[in-house]
């Protein structure tokens, strides 16, 4: 964790009760905060409420609310509702894997992209969908879908800190 990381968990819990019962709450919060819970946060949160880490973890893996790892840059829904499903979800969640190198729920270590599995987003008429950031790509194919990463990509390789 960075330092501000640290002082933004530090934060979050001196706002709360050390009540059981505000574990998941709690959780809420510092996944808010951060953007995902790191290991050290989830030791904190143990220590705090005075209850096994075990627990901590237990939870945070049974809801799929929570993240493990921090979001890349550029975070890929793919969505798996029913009718992206029915229209070919699965192969472009597998091209995805494929491009970026990642499995479903990682974040690259480089942190440019991180891919997600989500439930119905609501535009079934332009299945199968994926979403990078807010943006919508339509009626994906695995070909399409190699096409449409190329612009985040470069922004990636234009970062200054990407450059030599
Ligand atoms: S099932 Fe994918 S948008 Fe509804």
């Amino acid at each position: 964790m960075t330092v501000t990381e640290k002082d933004k968990l530090s934060e979050v819990i001196s706002k709360c009760k050390p009540e059981r019962g505000n574990l998941i709450p709690l959780l809420q919060e510092i996944q808010a905060e951060l953007g995902y819970l790191p290991q050290e946060a989830m030791q904190e949160v143990a220590s705090f409420l005075d209850i096994p880490k075990v627990e901590v973890y237990g939870v945070v893996t049974f809801y799929n609310q929570f993240r493990l790892a921090p979001l890349g840059k550029h975070h890929v829904r793919v969505c798996m509702g029913t009718a992206c499903h029915l229209r070919g979800g699965k192969l472009i969640l597998e091209a995805l894997e494929r491009e970026l190198s990642i499995k479903v729920g990682q974040t690259a270590p480089d942190r440019s992209f991180s891919l997600e599995r989500v439930a119905c987003v609501g535009c079934c008429m332009l299945a199968p969908v994926v979403l990078i950031g807010e943006e919508i790509h339509p009626k994906m194919t695995p070909f399409k879908m190699e096409e449409d990463l190329i612009p985040y990509r470069q922004e990636i390789d234009e970062l200054p800190e990407n450059s030599n």
